[in-house]
């Protein structure tokens, strides 16, 4: 494999009594797309939240570029320090089914915020970036639009380029695509493909069993808090081993293959 990126070893996360995700075991390579799919509840927020430690793992450790996240104390736990949790935030982008782009910023002022505020960029060098970003997403004439003049498929992709803008070693997706219209669905994910073949190292939830046949590097199926079965795509949604995962992809019946 390339160089690792991400480690988790052992990951473990429950809220109360409840334990999600059980023990979760993966490595990522540079430039590596890993779909993640499951049922609804499988816990694949939850993985993805624990990755960039907007949840505390429960127990296991997570290396980001080579380094152990937190500081093992004696008897194993953990101990996570908020300003360490910043900065491996601040290089792991996520974009969710929900844009949340700021509502009384432009496109371009949207963008721009992570990069001035958080990288003390300065603002001409952060618009020019930013004006780039928005062409990459294929919005460059939208800059200077208010996100409520925006299609969600537009807004979407602003929220990508916010995302991007910060230079993040990784970008996690969830469910990117849910919230949108059919006929915008399309256009976001032609763009997260774009990412993906330029080399981003990215992990993604998706329904879109198609777009995943087509993205993945590496499929993951999880179940009741663990990776049941994974493999590359054509293993685990053409000719799974496992019977759960039959079964999930079953209820798909929309999974079509690219071309077909
Ligand atoms: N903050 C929380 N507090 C308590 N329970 C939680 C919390 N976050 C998630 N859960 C529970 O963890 C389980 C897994 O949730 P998660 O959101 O990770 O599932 P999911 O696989 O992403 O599902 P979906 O496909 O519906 O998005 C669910 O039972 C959920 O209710
Ligand atoms: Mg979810």
């Amino acid at each position: 494999m390339t160089e690792e990126i991400l480690r988790l070893e052992g990951l473990r996360k429950s809220f109360g009594s409840a334990e999600i995700l059980r023990g979760i075991d993966l490595s990522v390579g540079r430039g590596e797309t890993i779909v993640v799919i499951g049922a609804s509840g499988s816990g694949k927020s939850t993985l993805l939240r624990c990755v960039n430690f907007l949840e505390l793992p429960s127990a296991g450790r997570i290396q980001f570029e080579g380094r152990p996240i937190g500081q093992e104390g004696p008897g194993g736990a953990v101990r996570y320090v908020e300003s360490e949790l910043c900065r491996v935030r601040a290089r792991i982008g996520m974009v969710f089914q929900q844009f949340n782009l700021f509502p009384h910023m432009t496109a371009i002022e949207n963008v721009m915020e992570g990069p001035v505020t958080v990288l003390d960029r300065p603002r001409p060098q952060a618009r020019t970036q930013a004006l780039a970003l928005l062409d990459k997403v294929g919005l460059a004439d939208k800059a200077d639009s208010y996100p409520s003049r925006l299609s969600g498929g537009q807004q979407q992709r602003v929220a990508i380029a916010r995302a991007l803008a910060m230079e993040p070693v990784v970008m996690l997706f969830d469910e990117a695509t849910s919230a949108l219209d059919p006929e915008l669905v399309g256009e976001v994910l032609r763009t997260m493909l774009a990412l993906s073949e330029e080399g981003m190292t990215m992990m993604i939830v998706t329904h879109e069993l198609g777009f995943a046949y087509h993205v993945a590097d590496r499929v993951l199926f999880l179940h009741e808090g663990l990776i049941h079965e994974q493999g590359t795509p054509r293993d685990v949604l053409l000719n799974p081993r496992q019977a759960r995962t039959r079964e999930f992809l079953d209820g798909h019946g929309q999974f079509r293959l690219p071309g077909s």
